[in-house]
């Protein structure tokens, strides 16, 4: 699969999230990061900006949440608009059962990994996700520092990916740049979420183009 980039609008000036949305047309996806203050310290945004940002652009949205209680509020994102929806399996009480409701509404569902949680525990849930997403920082802010301890991880989920026969996609999120894509492409990442790469760029779409033929190395 070719490799897909996904501005996070967490870096962009929410006092004009339309125009910000906008500057990255040919982006695969928008990357909307949704925090509650509680399963991470900081707070975004919630369903009705979601439903505002879905009637804004034309590219697909990727909502990341970074919430509790998970799977109470997953559809409601899919309802908002979202095309693929990504909770965190460390607030998810029913794992399974929210990504089949999030594939039955119609969007892509998608479950996150912290950095501290392991992949082969979800070996079995592989076939049930559209992507799994593995954060290469600690969620919760724009800017930090990517993980490289985060890359073996990486690499043995592509595996098992792989082993399996999945069409299943592998998202990276925090600290992805034009020093640290190519890492994450080698290790077998697909979908490459940057926000401060992008919105901290003199032109954002033209970031967006250099970080995929990066990737594509
Ligand atoms: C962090 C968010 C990320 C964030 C990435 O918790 O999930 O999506 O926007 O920002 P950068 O690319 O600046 O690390
Ligand atoms: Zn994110």
């Amino acid at each position: 699969m070719a490799a897909q980039i996904n501005p996070s609008i967490l870096s962009a000036d929410f006092a004009r999230l339309a125009e910000e949305a906008k500057a990255v047309e040919g982006a695969d996806w928008l990357h909307v990061d949704v925090m509650d203050n509680h399963f991470v310290p900081n707070l975004t945004l919630g369903v009705p900006v979601v439903e505002s940002l879905a009637r804004a652009t034309d590219t697909p949205l990727d909502c990341h949440l970074m919430i509790e209680d998970a799977d109470r509020w997953a559809s409601q994102y899919v309802e908002a608009g979202a095309g693929s929806v990504t909770f965190h399996v460390e607030a998810a009480a029913a794992p399974v059962r929210l990504a089949r409701e999030i594939r039955a509404k119609g969007a892509r569902a998608s479950m996150a990994l912290r950095p501290a949680t392991p992949i082969e525990p979800y070996e079995d849930l592989l076939p049930e996700l559209d992507m799994l997403l593995i954060m290469t920082v600690e969620p919760g802010f724009g800017g930090q520092a990517f993980l490289d301890i985060m890359l073996p991880k990486i690499r043995r989920t592509r595996e098992l990916i792989n082993k399996h026969g999945l069409e299943l996609w592998l998202q990276v999120d925090g600290g992805v740049s034009a020093s640290t894509i190519e890492r994450c492409a080698e290790a077998g990442a697909d979908v490459f979420v940057a926000g401060s790469a992008v919105y901290g760029a003199a032109d954002p779409a033209q970031a967006v183009r250099a970080l995929r033929t990066q990737a594509e190395g």
